[in-house]
């Protein structure tokens, strides 16, 4: 009962996927903490401000206001009331976020803005360092993984649907970088918590990874 579910792993494991549907039969919330990290991404680019520089990203942060509408079908995101939700998801951001993600003093704010969407409990919550860092005591801890060959497959075909043509080889090319990058951070990289339970999905459906996450839940 009002658990708070975390759910880590690299790339394009299917987190979102499968944490929005757990979120809807439990009916708790889902966060997607990775459009955190996009949007303010979104905003430094926008900006031209030198991702590396702590310091001017920390001073756009300061001046922007950032809001994340949790709902159905995805979390709406807004910058300074602009509505970004699609744009989030452009290849431009995809492929920075990584930079953007491995200051601290953005890693700190967003931490923060992160537990206090969950202290209540009653929430399902992807990222990279949710289970480790974000919420340590969370009651449900799981580490989804693929091989990379099944996660660029999967990006393929999701970048289909939305238009976006790029081969199969520039994509699993772009999760193995920006895995690199999470999990070599210096502040609380992509790691499996200790008691996180992995989950290997690469020949799993979407309803076996949800159904095998739901019996964990039920223990
Ligand atoms: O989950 P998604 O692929 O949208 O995340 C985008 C990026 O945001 C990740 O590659 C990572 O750099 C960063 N991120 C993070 N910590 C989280 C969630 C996302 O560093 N909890």
């Amino acid at each position: 009962k009002d658990l708070q579910i975390a759910i880590d792993g690299p790339a394009s494991a299917g987190k979102s996927t499968v944490a929005k549907i757990i979120a809807a039969k439990l009916g708790y919330i889902y966060c997607d903490t990775g459009a955190m990290y996009r949007a303010v991404t979104y905003k430094a680019l926008q900006d031209r401000i030198d991702l590396t520089d702590e310091q001017a990203v920390m001073q756009m942060l300061s001046d922007t206001k950032i809001t994340f509408i949790p709902g159905e079908p995805v979390q709406k995101v807004f910058v300074n009331n602009q509505e970004i939700t699609k744009e989030i998801r452009q290849p431009e951001v995809t492929n920075s976020v990584s930079t953007i993600a491995a200051l601290q003093g953005v890693r700190k704010r967003l931490t923060v803005d992160q537990r206090k969407l969950a202290e209540n409990g009653g929430i399902v919550m992807d990222g990279r360092d949710i289970g480790s860092t974000v919420l340590p005591n969370a009651q449900v801890k799981i580490f989804l993984i693929a091989s990379v060959d099944e996660r660029a497959e999967r990006r393929y075909k999701e970048n289909i649907q939305k238009g976006i043509t790029t081969d199969l080889e520039t994509l699993k090319q772009e999760i193995a970088v920006r895995d690199q990058k999470d999990s070599t951070r210096k502040v609380s990289p992509l790691t499996k918590a200790d008691d996180a339970i992995e989950v290997d999905t690469t020949s799993m459906n979407i309803e076996q990874v949800v159904a095998k996450i739901l019996e964990i839940v039920a223990k």
